[in-house]
């Protein structure tokens, strides 16, 4: 069993699409009994709150249903979690910053991923428009089938 933390600012936009994106692309793979799937914030201003409501609305237009509430990592995810993925630099200065001395967790850089894209992170859409919610579909697609590859071939 893999286990995948898909991590953003506040869980409402980026990370638990991610999580969605990913979780699909398991389940056309018959890989759900190989991966645990969960994403949660960096901040708790969202928290219990169901994902924004212009990324759902993006999100259905692409065929994809989010059912994630936004939660803050705690420090227990960095021992139960393999991977914890981040979208953005920031992100991954933070999780450096907070990961306990020890931890086996992995903090990896979503954008790395991208292979038909480039893009140095999936930028946070909360201040933009709809371009900035498709953008980040249109990013995590990419990313999240190779991150994919990536595991089931390691
Ligand atoms: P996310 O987007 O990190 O992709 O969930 C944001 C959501 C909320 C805020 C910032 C980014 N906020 O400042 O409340």
């Amino acid at each position: 069993m893999t286990k995948l933390l898909f991590i953003c600012l506040g869980n409402i936009c980026r990370s638990p699409m991610a999580e969605t994106i990913f979780r699909q692309l398991v389940q056309q793979r018959g890989l759900e009994d190989s991966f645990e799937i969960d994403s949660a914030g960096l901040h708790n201003y969202h928290e219990g709150e169901m994902a924004d409501n212009r990324m759902r609305r993006h999100a259905s237009m692409h065929g994809y249903h989010i059912t994630h509430r936004s939660r803050p990592i705690e420090l227990a995810d960095f021992s139960h979690f393999d991977y914890i993925i981040g979208m953005d630099r920031q992100n991954i200065r933070a999780l450096e910053s907070m990961q306990p001395v020890g931890s086996s967790a992995q903090i990896l850089d979503m954008a790395s991923f991208l292979r038909k894209h480039q893009a140095d992170s999936v930028p946070d859409p909360y201040y933009g428009g709809d371009q900035g919610f498709e953008y980040v579909i249109t990013l995590l697609e990419d990313a999240c089938a190779a991150l994919l590859d990536h595991l089931s071939n390691s």
